[in-house]
Parts: structure tokens; C-alpha cells; sequence
């Protein structure tokens, strides 16, 4: 169950008539908390982000090229979940409270890992199997519907499900919330289809009159904290501090088959690029931003930050550091600046990834393939704690806006 000061939930109603139906907007709409946890153990973010780059692209085209055949068998051995945002999500009635990855990459939801499932009476066995692999792990049970409740104002019935019999790479965490779009659940479940996400619910049930989330994190130099707030049916606009900007899901497959954009990127006053304008994707299950590795090499010439293998991020040196510019990610017909400080780590928490405490690293790093493949970057959470993203089913979008922490120096 959730506790009652864990709750934030906003409903301002607006009428809008518009050229012919009336409108209902919530706007904001339905809020729920989020926090961040970290646990990494058995390997490093950027080998566990990696892992991920490597997989999403991979099953985006598969997605893309094979429409009978989706498979998710590629495997990749990174047991971690490295640094992830949870939401605490009720299944069953009355409720099982379920600590979820936040996964905008991914669209089953699904429990089981830790926590075991909780069967009550709106649980509803499909007789259906579910099999899932991530760059960072698989599980594998059976698909349920059942009531899930995400705040007392955000509860779905007949939500798909999975229980997962058997998990690996979720230590820490019961499963997945998956925000990701439905195509990308399309063969997870026996006999074909596709299962209707979290939001699909959310929209078809009537709870929000726009399929729409809105994520809300900001930067963290402790270990466990609630600093996050997913929104859905609209964006919290308490917690933007510039207007919207939109820009259509990328053409360019694989991104297209996830929350896919456009976006160059410039160093610095100069502008020397780093990324031409190329295809990647916005992904809160990925920690760090990642550039393909001919825009990362540009990136570590130009900042003379050099790789630390046993974290396996860049780091730069307290000189190179006052030298550090600007990154600008060239979104639409926006720019988004991430400010030296936002392209470092938090120093309070360099021990806890098995650092030197003194040490200045990066959050750049290297996807691990070059550029012109189709998924060329990933801007992971450490970009969205700067930006506020909006994922829009409906209308095929993308946003950003600025919040109070776009230039925090709190790193
Ligand atoms: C993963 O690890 C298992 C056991 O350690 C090994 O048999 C398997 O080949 C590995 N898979 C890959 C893709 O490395
Ligand atoms: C589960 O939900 C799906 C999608 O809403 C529906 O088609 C199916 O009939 C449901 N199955 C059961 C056993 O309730
Ligand atoms: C961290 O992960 C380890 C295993 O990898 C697990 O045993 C532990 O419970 C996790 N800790 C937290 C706080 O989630
Ligand atoms: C948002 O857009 C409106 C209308 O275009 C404009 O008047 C306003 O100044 C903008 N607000 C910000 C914070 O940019
Ligand atoms: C960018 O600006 C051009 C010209 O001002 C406009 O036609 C286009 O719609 C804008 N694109 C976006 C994504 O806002």
C-alpha cells in the first residue's frame, strides 16, 4: 500500500473546445513519486549501459525487419541493474506494493523478481507465458491481468502482467514499469499480439484523456532518495521552467522503434561538432549518455578526459575541468545546453561506483559502436536529470523543457 505522504497527486480540470468535440484536459494530471536507487555491483554503468545500447538496438531491428518473427534471445551476461528510478506500484486488491524499474525502453510490466507475486481476487491468469530478455537481464513466467495501481487516482484493471518465475539482473527490485511503446511487447506473450501498456490502459479506461507521461527527475548526490515524479496524462508544468518543445519520433530505424529523436550535438562557445544530425533514443533505463564511438572520441579530444578503467567512465582532471564547456544537443528546433557540471558524476557518489573520491568523471561515454547505425546515441537519466521529457503516444512525440536543475551545480 502506499503511504499517504508518499502521494502527490494534482487534478486541475480545464475545458478546451477545440473545432468541434470538447476537450477534457487534466492538466496536470496524475502524479506519482519516484526515487532513486542505486545498487551496482559485478560490473560498471558503462558496461552495464553498454549492454543495454547493444540489445536495444538489436531488438529495434528485429522490431523493424522481421514482423513474424520477434525474437528477444540475445543474451548478454551484465547481471545488474546498475542505477535505477523505481516507483512504488500496487498489483492485486487489495494491493502488493512492487518497488518497479522506471523503463521507457522497454513496455511490459511485470513482478516477480524479488517480491514474489501476490495472487487475490481481481488476478486473472492468462494461461499465457511471457519471456523477456534486457541488455541487463531476462525473466520468464506467466502472464496475468490484474488491477494496477500506480496512486489512488491512476488504477487499471485487467492490466497485462507478468509474473516472473525466473529472473536474472534485477537484484534490488521486484520487475519493470514499462512505458515503452506497445509494439516492443509484440511476441514477449505465447500466441502473438501485443499487450496493452500501462498508459494504452490508462487512455483506453478513460483515467487520461491524452496518452502522455511526463518524467520528472533532478540531480542526486545520495545513494536512495525520492527526488523524482512521473506524471501521466500531461506534464507537470510546477515543474518546468521554460515551455514545451515537441519533436516527432526519428524515421530512422532502430530508434524509431523506441522514444526515438533527431539530435546533433556541439562543444562548446566554438560550436565544434560532435554528433552530426543522427538518429538515437531518450531512455530512463539508461544511466549515462552514450555517443556513438567517433563522436565520443571527438568529445574526449576536445575535453582531454581520459578513460578510468576501473570505472570504466572518463574522468578529467581538476584543471581540464575548469576547462570544461558546454555540451548543446540540437533537439528539433531547440537547444538543449548540458553544462559542465551536468556532464559529471556526483563526487559524493564516486565511492559508491567504486571510485576515488577526489575524482572528476564523466557521464559521457562510449555506446560502443560508430555513428550511421540507426541508434547513435542515448541520452540516459543523467540527461533527463537536467531536462524534463515528455513521452506522447498520441501525437508521436517527444518533448523537453527546462526545470530549476538544468544548471545546478550540485555535482
Ligand atoms: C553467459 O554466461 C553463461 C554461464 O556463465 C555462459 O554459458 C554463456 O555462454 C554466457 N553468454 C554469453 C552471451 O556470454
Ligand atoms: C486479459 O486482458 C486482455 C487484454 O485486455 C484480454 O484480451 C484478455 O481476454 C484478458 N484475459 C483474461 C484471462 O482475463
Ligand atoms: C543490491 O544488489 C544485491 C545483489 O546484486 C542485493 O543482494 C541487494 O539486496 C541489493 N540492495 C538493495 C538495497 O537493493
Ligand atoms: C511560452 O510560450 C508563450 C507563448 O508562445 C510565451 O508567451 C512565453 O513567454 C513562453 N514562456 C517561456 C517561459 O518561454
Ligand atoms: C522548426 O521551425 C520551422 C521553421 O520555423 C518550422 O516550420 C518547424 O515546424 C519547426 N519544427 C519544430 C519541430 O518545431
Amino acid at each position: 500500500m502506499f503511504s499517504s505522504t508518499s502521494l502527490i497527486s494534482a487534478v486541475l480540470l480545464a475545458l478546451s473546445v477545440a473545432a468541434g468535440p470538447v476537450v477534457l484536459i487534466r492538466e496536470p494530471s496524475l502524479t506519482l513519486p519516484i526515487v532513486r536507487r542505486f545498487n551496482l555491483t559485478g560490473t560498471t554503468i558503462a558496461d552495464a549501459d553498454r549492454a543495454r545500447a547493444v540489445h536495444l538496438k538489436d531488438n529495434g531491428k528485429k522490431l523493424k525487419s522481421d514482423s513474424q518473427h520477434y525474437r528477444r534471445q540475445s543474451s548478454f551476461n551484465v547481471t545488474n541493474t546498475a542505477v535505477t528510478y523505481t516507483a512504488d506500484v500496487g498489483v492485486g486488491s487489495p494491493a502488493t506494493t512492487y518497488s518497479l524499474l522506471i523503463d521507457t525502453g522497454s513496455s511490459n510490466t511485470w513482478v516477480g523478481a524479488d517480491k514474489a507475486y501476490v495472487q487475490t481476487s481481481t488476478s486473472e491468469n492468462t494461461g499465457k507465458s511471457v519471456s523477456v530478455t534486457y541488455g541487463s537481464g531476462s525473466f520468464s513466467g506467466t502472464e496475468y491481468n490484474d488491477t494496477v495501481t500506480l496512486s489512488s487516482d491512476l488504477v487499471i484493471t485487467g492490466q497485462g502482467v507478468g509474473v516472473a518465475s525466473t529472473s536474472s539482473g534485477f537484484e534490488g527490485v521486484d520487475g519493470i514499469l514499462g512505458l515503452g511503446p506497445v509494439d516492443l511487447t509484440e511476441g514477449t506473450v505465447s500466441g502473438g499480439g501485443t499487450v496493452p501498456t500501462v498508459t494504452d490502459n490508462l487512455l483506453s479506461q478513460g483515467t487520461i484523456t491524452e496518452e502522455v507521461v511526463g518524467v520528472y527527475y533532478a540531480p542526486t548526490t545520495v545513494e536512495s532518495t525520492t527526488n523524482g515524479e512521473l506524471t501521466f496524462g500531461g506534464v507537470d508544468t510546477s515543474k518546468t521552467t521554460s515551455n514545451m518543445s515537441y519533436v516527432a519520433i526519428t524515421s530512422t530505424s532502430p530508434a524509431s522503434a523506441y522514444w526515438g529523436v533527431d539530435q546533433s550535438i556541439t562543444y562548446g562557445s566554438s560550436g565544434t561538432e560532435v554528433l552530426s544530425s543522427t538518429a538515437g533514443i531518450v531512455d530512463t533505463g539508461t544511466t549515462l549518455v552514450l555517443l556513438a564511438t567517433d563522436a565520443y572520441n571527438t568529445y574526449v579530444s576536445l575535453t582531454g578526459a581520459t578513460l578510468d578503467n576501473s570505472v570504466g567512465l572518463l574522468s578529467i582532471s581538476s584543471s581540464d575541468y575548469e576547462n570544461l564547456q558546454s555540451l548543446f544537443f540540437n533537439i528539433g528546433n531547440q537547444t538543449y545546453e548540458l553544462t559542465a557540471n551536468a556532464q559529471t558524476w556526483p563526487r559524493s557518489l564516486n565511492t559508491a561506483i567504486g571510485g576515488s573520491s577526489n575524482a572528476i568523471y564523466l557521464i559521457v561515454s562510449d555506446l560502443g559502436s560508430d555513428s550511421g547505425e540507426g541508434l547513435d546515441f542515448i541520452n540516459g537519466y543523467t540527461f533527463l536529470e537536467r531536462f524534463y521529457s515528455v513521452y506522447d503516444t498520441t501525437n508521436s512525440r517527444v518533448g523537453f523543457a527546462t526545470t530549476e536543475h538544468t544548471t545546478d551545480t550540485s555535482n
